[in-house]
Protein backbone atom coordinates (compact mmCIF):
# COMPACT_ATOMS: atom_id res chain seq x y z
CA UNK A 1 0.00 0.00 0.00
CA UNK A 2 1.57 3.35 -0.53
CA UNK A 3 1.69 6.14 1.76
CA UNK A 4 0.99 9.83 1.86
CA UNK A 5 3.38 11.13 4.47
CA UNK A 6 3.29 14.96 5.63
CA UNK A 7 6.86 16.17 7.25
CA UNK A 8 6.65 19.96 9.46
CA UNK A 9 9.87 21.64 9.53
CA UNK A 10 11.24 19.46 6.55
CA UNK A 11 13.19 22.86 4.94
CA UNK A 12 15.30 22.44 8.44
CA UNK A 13 18.62 20.90 9.33
CA UNK A 14 17.27 17.73 10.24
CA UNK A 15 14.15 17.75 8.79
CA UNK A 16 15.73 18.69 4.96
CA UNK A 17 17.72 15.35 5.69
CA UNK A 18 14.82 13.44 6.42
CA UNK A 19 13.03 14.25 3.11
CA UNK A 20 15.61 12.77 0.97
CA UNK A 21 15.61 9.62 3.23
CA UNK A 22 12.04 9.63 2.63
CA UNK A 23 11.69 9.92 -1.00
CA UNK A 24 14.25 7.16 -1.23
CA UNK A 25 11.09 4.65 -0.53
CA UNK A 26 9.52 3.02 -3.15
CA UNK A 27 5.85 2.91 -1.25
CA UNK A 28 6.04 6.93 -0.68
CA UNK A 29 3.25 7.86 -2.96
CA UNK A 30 3.55 11.77 -1.94
CA UNK A 31 5.43 13.93 0.68
CA UNK A 32 4.05 17.35 1.93
CA UNK A 33 6.65 19.81 3.38
CA UNK A 34 5.08 22.03 5.93
CA UNK A 35 7.33 24.95 6.67
CA UNK A 36 7.42 28.74 7.35
CA UNK A 37 11.51 29.30 6.67
CA UNK A 38 11.89 30.57 10.21
CA UNK A 39 14.65 28.72 10.44
CA UNK A 40 14.82 26.64 7.52
CA UNK A 41 16.02 27.61 4.10
CA UNK A 42 14.81 26.79 0.53
CA UNK A 43 18.33 25.75 -0.56
CA UNK A 44 17.73 22.59 1.83
CA UNK A 45 15.61 21.30 -0.62
CA UNK A 46 16.59 23.03 -3.78
CA UNK A 47 18.34 19.64 -4.78
CA UNK A 48 15.05 17.76 -4.95
CA UNK A 49 13.08 17.44 -8.41
CA UNK A 50 10.63 14.99 -7.33
CA UNK A 51 6.79 14.73 -8.65
CA UNK A 52 5.94 13.42 -5.40
CA UNK A 53 7.75 16.34 -3.53
CA UNK A 54 4.89 19.49 -2.60
CA UNK A 55 6.19 22.58 -0.16
CA UNK A 56 3.72 24.37 1.42
CA UNK A 57 5.00 27.75 3.50
CA UNK A 58 2.88 28.15 5.61
CA UNK A 59 3.19 27.87 10.02
CA UNK A 60 2.36 24.22 11.05
CA UNK A 61 0.02 24.96 13.99
CA UNK A 62 -2.56 27.40 11.49
CA UNK A 63 -1.72 24.53 8.18
CA UNK A 64 -5.58 23.88 6.81
CA UNK A 65 -6.50 20.77 4.46
CA UNK A 66 -8.76 18.51 3.76
CA UNK A 67 -6.39 15.45 3.37
CA UNK A 68 -5.23 12.83 6.30
CA UNK A 69 -1.98 11.31 6.17
CA UNK A 70 -0.96 7.96 6.70
CA UNK A 71 2.24 8.96 8.61
CA UNK A 72 3.36 12.36 10.11
CA UNK A 73 7.02 13.57 11.12
CA UNK A 74 6.43 16.90 13.40
CA UNK A 75 10.36 18.20 13.36
CA UNK A 76 8.86 22.12 13.21
CA UNK A 77 10.70 24.21 15.70
CA UNK A 78 14.23 25.78 16.16
CA UNK A 79 16.49 23.82 18.01
CA UNK A 80 18.95 26.47 18.63
CA UNK A 81 18.52 28.91 22.06
CA UNK A 82 19.26 32.33 20.03
CA UNK A 83 16.25 31.31 17.67
CA UNK A 84 14.00 30.23 20.26
CA UNK A 85 14.84 32.82 22.96
CA UNK A 86 14.20 35.36 21.01
CA UNK A 87 10.27 34.00 20.08
CA UNK A 88 9.38 31.99 22.79
CA UNK A 89 5.92 32.07 22.10
CA UNK A 90 6.33 31.11 18.39
CA UNK A 91 8.44 28.02 19.62
CA UNK A 92 5.51 26.69 22.12
CA UNK A 93 3.25 27.27 19.41
CA UNK A 94 5.45 25.37 16.60
CA UNK A 95 5.33 22.68 19.39
CA UNK A 96 3.10 22.21 20.77
CA UNK A 97 0.02 23.77 18.52
CA UNK A 98 1.86 22.17 15.75
CA UNK A 99 1.28 19.00 17.38
CA UNK A 100 -2.78 19.54 18.05
CA UNK A 101 -3.02 20.58 14.75
CA UNK A 102 -1.10 17.74 13.37
CA UNK A 103 -2.99 14.99 15.25
CA UNK A 104 -6.01 16.11 13.10
CA UNK A 105 -4.29 15.38 10.02
CA UNK A 106 -3.53 11.90 11.02
CA UNK A 107 -5.66 9.16 8.82
CA UNK A 108 -7.45 6.25 10.76
CA UNK A 109 -4.48 3.89 12.22
CA UNK A 110 -1.68 6.12 11.05
CA UNK A 111 1.60 7.52 12.83
CA UNK A 112 2.57 10.53 14.15
CA UNK A 113 6.62 10.69 15.12
CA UNK A 114 7.81 13.54 17.05
CA UNK A 115 11.62 15.27 17.51
CA UNK A 116 12.04 16.03 20.97
CA UNK A 117 14.81 16.79 22.59
CA UNK A 118 17.83 15.87 25.33
CA UNK A 119 16.87 19.36 26.86
CA UNK A 120 13.73 17.76 28.40
CA UNK A 121 16.30 16.56 31.37
CA UNK A 122 17.32 19.99 31.71
CA UNK A 123 20.69 20.93 33.53
CA UNK A 124 21.44 16.68 34.25
CA UNK A 125 21.92 15.70 38.36
CA UNK A 126 22.89 12.34 36.62
CA UNK A 127 24.87 11.18 33.35
CA UNK A 128 24.65 9.85 31.38
CA UNK A 129 20.76 10.25 30.79
CA UNK A 130 18.44 7.34 30.37
CA UNK A 131 14.99 7.72 29.27
CA UNK A 132 13.36 7.25 32.70
CA UNK A 133 15.53 10.35 34.22
CA UNK A 134 12.64 13.03 34.65
CA UNK A 135 14.91 16.41 34.34
CA UNK A 136 15.98 18.98 35.87
CA UNK A 137 14.11 22.17 33.87
CA UNK A 138 13.68 25.43 35.47
CA UNK A 139 9.93 26.03 34.05
CA UNK A 140 10.62 29.90 34.86
CA UNK A 141 14.26 29.70 32.89
CA UNK A 142 15.33 31.39 29.52
CA UNK A 143 15.65 28.20 27.66
CA UNK A 144 11.71 27.29 28.96
CA UNK A 145 9.50 27.76 25.94
CA UNK A 146 11.76 25.10 23.96
CA UNK A 147 12.40 22.40 27.22
CA UNK A 148 8.30 22.85 28.17
CA UNK A 149 6.86 22.53 25.44
CA UNK A 150 9.06 19.64 23.83
CA UNK A 151 7.57 18.09 27.69
CA UNK A 152 4.48 19.28 26.91
CA UNK A 153 4.42 17.96 22.84
CA UNK A 154 5.69 14.49 24.55
CA UNK A 155 2.84 14.94 27.26
CA UNK A 156 0.43 15.21 24.41
CA UNK A 157 1.15 12.50 22.85
CA UNK A 158 2.12 9.87 25.00
CA UNK A 159 -1.82 10.57 26.30
CA UNK A 160 -3.39 9.94 22.82
CA UNK A 161 -1.44 6.71 22.47
CA UNK A 162 -2.70 5.97 25.92
CA UNK A 163 -6.50 7.01 25.63
CA UNK A 164 -7.05 6.52 21.93
CA UNK A 165 -4.35 4.11 20.76
CA UNK A 166 -2.71 6.55 18.62
CA UNK A 167 0.60 5.25 17.08
CA UNK A 168 3.41 7.48 18.14
CA UNK A 169 6.97 7.46 17.78
CA UNK A 170 9.20 9.86 20.08
CA UNK A 171 12.52 10.44 20.12
CA UNK A 172 15.02 12.03 22.37
CA UNK A 173 17.44 13.78 19.92
CA UNK A 174 21.18 14.97 21.40
CA UNK A 175 22.94 17.55 20.02
CA UNK A 176 23.56 17.37 16.06
CA UNK A 177 25.60 18.63 13.43
CA UNK A 178 26.35 18.52 10.18
CA UNK A 179 25.74 19.77 6.64
CA UNK A 180 22.37 22.22 6.15
CA UNK A 181 23.04 23.32 9.91
CA UNK A 182 22.49 27.39 9.17
CA UNK A 183 25.80 29.46 9.66
CA UNK A 184 24.08 31.59 12.07
CA UNK A 185 22.55 29.07 13.86
CA UNK A 186 24.29 29.64 17.11
CA UNK A 187 25.35 26.57 18.60
CA UNK A 188 29.04 25.42 18.98
CA UNK A 189 30.13 23.50 16.08
CA UNK A 190 28.37 25.81 13.73
CA UNK A 191 29.47 28.75 15.42
CA UNK A 192 33.06 27.82 16.05
CA UNK A 193 33.37 27.07 11.93
CA UNK A 194 31.28 29.73 10.91
CA UNK A 195 33.27 32.39 12.96
CA UNK A 196 36.72 30.73 12.13
CA UNK A 197 35.99 31.01 8.69
CA UNK A 198 35.27 34.63 8.45
CA UNK A 199 36.57 36.37 11.21
CA UNK A 200 39.60 33.90 12.38
CA UNK A 201 38.88 33.67 15.86
CA UNK A 202 36.06 31.54 18.08
CA UNK A 203 34.31 32.14 20.87
CA UNK A 204 34.27 30.16 23.70
CA UNK A 205 31.68 30.80 26.47
CA UNK A 206 32.69 30.00 30.46
CA UNK A 207 35.64 27.67 30.38
CA UNK A 208 34.58 25.29 28.15
CA UNK A 209 34.98 22.52 30.31
CA UNK A 210 31.33 21.84 29.84
CA UNK A 211 30.57 18.79 27.86
CA UNK A 212 27.79 17.89 25.12
CA UNK A 213 27.69 14.58 22.59
CA UNK A 214 27.48 15.73 19.34
CA UNK A 215 26.00 13.17 16.55
CA UNK A 216 27.24 13.71 13.14
CA UNK A 217 23.65 13.78 11.26
CA UNK A 218 24.38 10.84 9.04
CA UNK A 219 23.98 8.55 12.12
CA UNK A 220 21.23 10.04 13.22
CA UNK A 221 19.26 10.24 10.30
CA UNK A 222 20.07 6.33 10.02
CA UNK A 223 18.40 6.23 13.58
CA UNK A 224 15.59 8.01 12.49
CA UNK A 225 14.55 6.40 9.27
CA UNK A 226 14.76 2.98 11.29
CA UNK A 227 12.49 3.99 13.98
CA UNK A 228 10.11 6.08 11.83
CA UNK A 229 9.11 3.63 9.05
CA UNK A 230 11.73 1.13 8.27
CA UNK A 231 12.55 -1.20 11.26
CA UNK A 232 8.94 -3.05 12.99
CA UNK A 233 9.37 -1.75 16.03
CA UNK A 234 6.72 -1.93 18.90
CA UNK A 235 7.79 0.96 20.69
CA UNK A 236 6.04 4.54 21.07
CA UNK A 237 9.08 6.07 23.24
CA UNK A 238 10.56 8.04 24.33
CA UNK A 239 14.15 6.86 22.93
CA UNK A 240 17.45 8.35 23.33
CA UNK A 241 19.25 9.17 20.41
CA UNK A 242 22.51 10.27 19.83
CA UNK A 243 26.51 10.21 20.25
CA UNK A 244 27.52 9.13 23.46
CA UNK A 245 31.00 10.10 23.39
CA UNK A 246 30.58 13.23 25.03
CA UNK A 247 33.19 16.23 24.59
CA UNK A 248 34.42 19.44 26.06
CA UNK A 249 33.72 22.32 24.14
CA UNK A 250 36.72 23.79 23.90
CA UNK A 251 38.60 20.47 22.96
CA UNK A 252 35.91 21.17 19.59
CA UNK A 253 37.19 24.72 19.57
CA UNK A 254 41.10 23.31 19.79
CA UNK A 255 40.15 20.81 17.62
CA UNK A 256 38.78 23.19 14.40
CA UNK A 257 41.44 25.60 15.59
CA UNK A 258 43.59 23.05 14.33
CA UNK A 259 42.08 22.58 11.14
CA UNK A 260 42.03 26.43 10.10
CA UNK A 261 45.47 27.77 10.48
CA UNK A 262 46.17 31.20 12.24
CA UNK A 263 42.60 30.77 14.08
CA UNK A 264 42.35 31.97 17.77
CA UNK A 265 40.23 31.11 20.34
CA UNK A 266 38.53 33.71 22.57
CA UNK A 267 37.05 32.65 26.45
CA UNK A 268 33.80 35.05 26.91
CA UNK A 269 31.94 34.79 30.31
CA UNK A 270 29.25 32.33 30.18
CA UNK A 271 25.90 31.66 29.01
CA UNK A 272 22.91 31.77 31.65
CA UNK A 273 22.41 28.34 32.98
CA UNK A 274 23.89 26.66 29.64
CA UNK A 275 23.92 22.97 30.84
CA UNK A 276 26.92 21.77 32.20
CA UNK A 277 26.54 18.25 30.48
CA UNK A 278 25.14 16.09 28.03
CA UNK A 279 24.82 12.10 27.58
CA UNK A 280 22.62 9.84 26.27
CA UNK A 281 22.25 6.68 27.93
CA UNK A 282 21.81 4.45 24.45
CA UNK A 283 21.05 1.00 25.94
CA UNK A 284 17.21 1.50 24.89
CA UNK A 285 18.58 3.07 21.59
CA UNK A 286 20.70 -0.29 21.04
CA UNK A 287 17.94 -2.75 22.30
CA UNK A 288 15.04 -1.25 20.10
CA UNK A 289 17.85 -0.34 17.35
CA UNK A 290 20.21 -3.25 16.90
CA UNK A 291 23.01 -2.97 15.03
CA UNK A 292 22.46 0.89 14.88
CA UNK A 293 25.71 3.24 16.52
CA UNK A 294 27.30 6.78 15.90
CA UNK A 295 29.88 5.52 13.77
CA UNK A 296 31.54 8.78 12.74
CA UNK A 297 33.77 10.45 15.63
CA UNK A 298 33.84 14.32 15.87
CA UNK A 299 37.14 14.61 14.18
CA UNK A 300 35.90 13.22 10.98
CA UNK A 301 32.19 14.61 11.21
CA UNK A 302 33.64 18.16 11.83
CA UNK A 303 35.90 18.07 9.16
CA UNK A 304 32.98 16.41 6.51
CA UNK A 305 30.62 19.99 7.98
CA UNK A 306 33.79 22.14 7.87
CA UNK A 307 34.34 20.85 3.66
CA UNK A 308 30.46 21.78 3.70
CA UNK A 309 31.06 25.44 5.47
CA UNK A 310 33.83 26.16 3.17
CA UNK A 311 31.57 25.88 0.17
CA UNK A 312 28.54 27.70 1.23
CA UNK A 313 31.26 30.49 1.87
CA UNK A 314 32.51 29.71 -1.40
CA UNK A 315 29.47 30.27 -3.13
CA UNK A 316 28.76 33.24 -1.49
CA UNK A 317 26.21 32.05 1.45
CA UNK A 318 25.51 34.25 4.48
CA UNK A 319 28.31 32.80 6.68
CA UNK A 320 27.44 35.46 9.74
CA UNK A 321 28.30 34.16 12.91
CA UNK A 322 25.51 34.95 15.89
CA UNK A 323 25.83 36.77 18.94
CA UNK A 324 26.50 34.81 22.85
CA UNK A 325 24.56 32.33 23.04
CA UNK A 326 25.06 28.62 21.89
CA UNK A 327 23.96 25.05 23.02
N1 LIG B 1 19.58 19.94 15.85
C1 LIG B 1 19.62 19.40 17.04
O1 LIG B 1 20.70 19.27 17.63
C2 LIG B 1 18.36 18.95 17.72
C3 LIG B 1 18.47 18.37 19.00
C4 LIG B 1 17.30 17.98 19.63
C5 LIG B 1 16.08 18.12 19.02
N2 LIG B 1 16.01 18.67 17.79
C6 LIG B 1 14.67 18.85 17.20
O2 LIG B 1 14.67 18.39 15.86
C7 LIG B 1 13.81 19.21 15.06
C8 LIG B 1 14.59 19.75 13.88
O3 LIG B 1 15.72 20.48 14.35
P1 LIG B 1 16.71 21.19 13.35
O4 LIG B 1 18.04 21.20 13.97
O5 LIG B 1 16.53 20.62 12.01
O6 LIG B 1 16.14 22.67 13.41
P2 LIG B 1 15.94 23.71 12.23
O7 LIG B 1 15.71 25.01 12.91
O8 LIG B 1 17.02 23.61 11.24
O9 LIG B 1 14.60 23.21 11.55
C9 LIG B 1 13.33 23.48 12.04
C10 LIG B 1 12.42 23.73 10.85
O10 LIG B 1 11.12 24.00 11.34
C11 LIG B 1 10.60 25.13 10.66
N3 LIG B 1 9.61 25.74 11.55
C12 LIG B 1 9.80 26.28 12.77
N4 LIG B 1 8.63 26.69 13.29
C13 LIG B 1 7.68 26.39 12.38
C14 LIG B 1 6.28 26.55 12.34
N5 LIG B 1 5.59 27.12 13.33
N6 LIG B 1 5.63 26.12 11.26
C15 LIG B 1 6.29 25.54 10.22
N7 LIG B 1 7.61 25.36 10.20
C16 LIG B 1 8.30 25.78 11.27
C17 LIG B 1 11.80 25.99 10.38
O11 LIG B 1 11.61 26.95 9.37
C18 LIG B 1 12.84 24.93 10.02
O12 LIG B 1 12.77 24.61 8.66
C19 LIG B 1 13.28 20.30 15.97
O13 LIG B 1 12.01 19.93 16.44
C20 LIG B 1 14.27 20.32 17.11
O14 LIG B 1 13.69 20.76 18.31
C21 LIG B 1 17.12 19.10 17.13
Amino acid sequence: MTKSVLISGGAGFIGSHLVDRLLRRSDLDRLLVVDNFWTGLRRNLSHIDDPRLRIVECDVERFRSDDRFDEILHMASPASPPWYMREPVRTIKANVGGALNLLDKLAPGGRISFASTSEVYGDPLISPQPESYRGAVDCTGPRSSYDESKRCTESLLFECHRTQGIDVRIVRLFNVYGPRTRPDDGRAVSNFLSQALTTGRLTVYGDGTQSRSWGYVDDIVDALERYFWLDPVDYCGPLNIGNDREIAVIDIARYIAQLIPGVEIDICPPIPQDPTNRRPDLALCRRILPGWEARIGYEQGIARTLDWFRAQVEHGADTHAPGPVRL
